[in-house]
């Protein structure tokens, strides 16, 4: 099909998704929020009766001990705890389906999600499967397949991040085809949200440079796309506000709890204005280098932002040098393509600030037509973009992105 045509047709699919993503009611957690804020979850779980949870985490997280004085806190409740920390970074089919069996063996009633963006997806989709096991988590890949209401879910982010905690999506790796899939569903976004800054303080400083960017990117690819709302935007705005006043602070001194807390809700603001506006071509590009490499979603997201916001600079340019403006780099005086590639050159400056390579040291030449062609299958028309990209154009910039 001719390349013109393709582009009305992913313009009108486009102009549907705004109209039908409007009419969707996407809940919103009950927030928690503050230093100590995680000593308020255990009464939660009480509210809802739930009598025996499973924490869903990773080996980092309970090496770390971040989880033992919840554990102590549920068992002096009289809630019974089990927990399943075996979740891989990028997760997998196979942690979810482990998961699964020991939520099922310990006769769990609902599950805390605990961690960054992988322990968090992972739990979501454990308990999409425990209430709708007739369906595997690739028969539900894709949007609103789960027609079950899941076993209630509570979240505590320990990156800031992925926004998981309250966003409607979770992506997952399929190992057999090195691929990631995402689910969207408004039946997984979790009851409540615990932002609690003291969990983020053991984050290495190139965690938080990797994750504080996935955030960024949500907001930015949010807020140049083409179905955004007045609230969407203005969530967007909060969120970069706070990460340009603060990464980079947090970056060099990651006790700081005031700026811990600030990243929090930025990173909780970028995922609800990109839940409901969606992503971009970064994420697209994103995705597949971390299905077919392993690369650490956020350090992809960091490398790959500058290359497309430079390929899309023209087509967004007056929402470019707003978000300059909110960012601190102008007063709104300056001409608009100067504060846009202010923007996107305060970006590359702040990745570089962050030790952030400008290259994907593991990208393959020969990779580069598969990863361009399955991006382009995830964004097309899948994100509304401002700057609508061919395989060409993808493979262009894939070919930049080479050690
Ligand atoms: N569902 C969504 O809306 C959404 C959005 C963006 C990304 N994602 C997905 O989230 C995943 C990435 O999540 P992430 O970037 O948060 O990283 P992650 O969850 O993979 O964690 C990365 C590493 O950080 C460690 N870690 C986490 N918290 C820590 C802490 N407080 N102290 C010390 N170490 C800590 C973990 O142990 C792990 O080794 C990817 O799979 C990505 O595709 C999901
Ligand atoms: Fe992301």
């Amino acid at each position: 099909m001719n390349w013109w045509l393709k582009k009305f047709l992913y313009r009108l699919a486009h102009l549907i998704m705004g109209v039908v993503i409007k009419r969707i009611k996407v809940p919103e957690p009950e927030l928690l929020t503050g230093v100590g804020s995680i000593k308020k979850l255990p009464a939660q779980l009480k509210k809802s009766n739930v009598r025996r949870i499973l924490i869903v985490t990773d080996k980092g997280i309970s090496g770390l001990g971040l989880t033992s004085g919840l554990i102590g806190a549920l068992e002096n409740m009289g809630i019974f705890v089990t927990v399943f920390d075996s979740v891989q970074a990028n997760p997998t089919i196979q942690n979810i389906e482990d998961g699964l069996e020991i939520y099922s063996r310990s006769r769990c009633e609902g599950i805390i999600a605990f961690g960054g963006g992988s322990p968090i997806d992972c739990a979501k989709l454990i308990g999409a499967r425990v209430s709708n096991p007739e369906r595997s988590s690739l028969q539900m890949r894709g949007g609103f397949k789960i027609p079950k209401k899941l076993p209630p879910l509570y979240a505590v982010p320990t990156t800031a991040g992925t926004g998981s905690e309250c966003t409607l999506a979770a992506v997952v790796t399929d190992p057999e085809n090195r691929e990631k899939f995402s689910v969207a569903s408004s039946r997984i976004v979790p009851l409540s949200a615990t932002l609690d800054p003291e969990l983020m303080t053991s984050l290495p400083p190139h965690i938080t440079a990797h994750t504080g960017m996935d955030a960024l990117t949500h907001a930015v690819e949010a807020y140049i796309g083409k179905i955004g709302t007045p609230y969407t935007d203005s969530q967007a705005e909060k969120a970069v506000k706070i990460i340009f006043e603060d990464l980079e602070t947090v970056f060099k001194d990651g006790k700081d709890l005031q700026r811990r807390s600030n990243m929090a809700l930025a990173s909780y603001c970028a995922g609800l204005a990109f839940t409901r506006a969606l992503v971009g071509y970064v994420h697209a590009i994103a995705h597949n280098l971390g299905g077919l490499y392993g690369t650490p979603h956020g350090k992809a997201n960091a490398i790959v932002l500058p290359y497309i916001l430079e390929f899309s600079r023209e087509a967004c340019q007056l929402r470019l040098a707003r978000l300059a403006v909110v960012a601190g780099l102008g007063d709104g005086s300056e001409p608009k393509n100067e504060l846009s590639f202010r923007f996107i050159e305060k970006i590359k400056v702040m990745n570089v600030d962050m030790c952030i390579p400008s290259k994907v040291d593991e990208l393959k030449k020969e990779d580069i037509p598969l990863i361009a062609q399955r991006a382009l299958r995830e964004g097309n028309p899948g994100y509304p973009v401002p700057k609508l990209m061919n395989q060409r154009d993808c493979e262009n910039i894939l070919m930049r992105l080479l050690p």
